[in-house]
């Protein structure tokens, strides 16, 4: 077909064409119409894992704004629960990795998220051990994530992390989601999926919600993905487990809304196993380093 193409373009312009009897005999005005070559199949989604971490510090307000101006839409992030009650964005059960916690709570071992108020978690540091430029980045509330997230016209994977220690997290995260416009059909539809490694965690809020996609973090046997179809619309697994075996196994059964499940699968960070990973036929690519999941698979 684009052998085709390219002859008879060829012969448009008087060149090798000739050796294409049938096409170049042809008068200008009756050659028949030559349909385009088809637009090169989208590549992967590509997910800029607790943003653009690899560039900014994670779960912050700069690593989405980082995605966007690199020209990423979809972030991910981590949602958990301050001792009063807030959802915020961080990763870790504990603040000491990303946050000068430690510095500021001595006395405070192990500063767990759960055991420090929202106005606490407030005045730290998550910027300052990526790197001085980002001294001062907050962690953010949940609330401020979403606002900054719909003023960067960008779309979410929000994973609920931890949530065996928050009873009734996915309920207070759909409210808050609910809250900022994100529950009505075009960010339902389009530009929201809720994720957890937590299986009941993703049953609950396909229950409480059921028109949100939902996605099972892991790799779950194939003899058992028809029981995870009937409240996850994606499976996520970790690259390392993925093959293109199991990716035609997930696309061969239909999720709760009727469609064939999806894979995205994390975390890739290199043009080697982004390829890799796209020849296994994964839907997305979550990532800390999106422009280079994109040089490689050319994804969106
Ligand atoms: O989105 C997939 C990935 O975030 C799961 O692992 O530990 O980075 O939350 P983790
Ligand atoms: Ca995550």
């Amino acid at each position: 077909m684009y052998a085709r193409v390219a002859a008879i373009t060829a012969a448009l312009m008087g060149g090798t064409a000739l050796t294409v009897p049938h096409v170049s005999a042809a008068p200008a005005e009756t050659v028949p119409h030559v349909p385009a070559a088809p637009a090169a199949a989208p590549g992967p989604m590509i997910i800029s894992h607790r943003g653009a971490s690899g560039y900014a510090p994670e779960n912050t307000l700069a690593s989405i704004d980082k995605a966007a101006d690199l020209g990423f839409s979809w972030v991910e992030n981590d949602v958990q629960r301050t001792k009063d009650g807030e959802l915020v964005v961080i990763h870790d059960a504990t603040l000491a990795r990303t946050t000068d916690a430690e510095q500021r709570y001595p006395g405070r071992v192990p500063w767990r998220v759960a055991d420090f108020t929202a106005a606490e978690i407030s005045r730290l540091d998550a910027g300052s051990w990526f790197g001085s430029r980002y001294a001062g980045a907050r962690v953010p509330t949940l609330e401020q994530y979403m606002r900054r997230v719909t003023r960067n016209h960008q779309k979410l994977v929000l994973e609920i992390k931890n949530p065996e220690l928050y009873p009734g997290i996915e309920k207070q995260t759909l409210k808050v989601l609910s809250n900022e416009g994100w529950l009505d059909r075009a960010h339902v539809e389009h530009k929201l999926i809720v994720q957890s490694f937590s299986a009941d965690a993703v049953r609950t809020v396909h229950t409480l919600r059921p028109g949100v996609t939902t996605a099972f973090l892991g790799t779950p046997k194939t003899s058992e993905l028809p029981a995870y179809a009937r409240f996850a619309d994606r499976i996520n697994p970790s690259y390392a487990t993925l093959s293109t075996r199991y990716v035609a196994a997930v696309h061969a059964i239909d999720g709760p809304h009727g469609r064939p499940l999806k894979v995205l699968t994390w975390t890739v960070n290199d043009a080697a196993t982004a390829r890799r990973v796209h020849g296994y036929g994964v839907d997305g690519v979550i990532t800390n380093k999106p422009d280079v999941v994109r040089g490689a698979v050319r994804g969106h």
